[in-house]
């Protein structure tokens, strides 16, 4: 069994390597629109999910240290493809629609709301969806929707909490014990709970270290 020790400096090579491979160049590659246009890769894949608004894009973008990679809004609804970035060809990052915003036409939400689900049940090189939720707000119906069609699809799947600074550390720690009972009924889900700001970058390399960890195709503690 590893020492406290060693598996503090398993964690420590990792949260380098972490930091490292986000200073890699991340090229954006193709926004698809359509299940065919799915770019063909065998890269590991990791995909960013979660409500209209809710931080998705700016969350790419502090990961990756650039302010304008992925397209952020104050208008929600702003990303309406999936949009793929190739990180250092190490891994691959996926901007996903956000659900639950109504002013766009229905036939529209339809659309990316089906092409979304269908990437996320179909895509066999997607090793983790990083699943936003507002950490003022906590889980809401479409949250639970997308959480019963990863647990059938058997993807596995991280709640990242948004916008810390815009909470207190008390309010965010009762929302992480709330959320961590609810996880228990669900089969998919990894258990540790990040919080994070993209605006004050919180939480910003702990992220980075777990989705190094999907880059090495490293089995990391708590996986399901
Ligand atoms: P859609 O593409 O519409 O699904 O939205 P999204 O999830 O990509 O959200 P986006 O990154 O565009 O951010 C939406 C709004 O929230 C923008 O006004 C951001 O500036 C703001 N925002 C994102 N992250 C943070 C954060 O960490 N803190 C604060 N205070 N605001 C944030
Ligand atoms: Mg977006």
């Amino acid at each position: 069994m590893a020492t406290p020790h060693a598996a503090g400096e398993a964690g420590s090579e990792l949260a380098d390597f972490g930091r490292w491979l986000f200073t890699q160049e991340c090229r954006f590659l193709i926004s698809a629109a359509q299940s065919d246009h799915l770019p063909l890769s065998d890269l590991p894949e990791v995909a960013f999910a979660g409500r209209s608004n809710v931080g998705k894009s700016s969350l790419i973008n502090a990961l990756t240290g650039r302010k304008m990679l992925a397209r952020t809004s104050n208008s929600p609804g702003r990303t309406r493809l999936l949009n793929f970035f190739d990180l250092g060809e190490r891994l691959m990052l996926v901007d996903l629609p956000g659900y639950g915003y109504a002013r766009a036409a229905k036939g529209d939400i339809r659309r990316w709301t089906g092409l979304t689900r269908d990437y996320l049940r179909g895509r066999a090189q997607l090793r983790r969806v990083c699943l936003l939720v507002d950490s003022r707000h906590g889980l809401k119906e479409g949250d639970r929707t997308i959480m019963e069609v990863l647990d059938a699809a058997a993807v596995s799947y991280q709640l990242v909490l948004t916008k810390a600074d815009k909470s207190k550390p008390g309010p965010i720690d009762a929302m992480k014990s709330d959320l961590g009972r609810e996880l228990t009924r669900h089969a998919a889900t990894h258990p540790n709970i990040l919080v994070t700001s993209a605006h004050k970058h919180q939480g910003i390399d702990e992220l980075r270290a777990a989705l190094a960890a999907l880059a090495l195709g490293a089995p990391e503690e708590g996986d399901s």
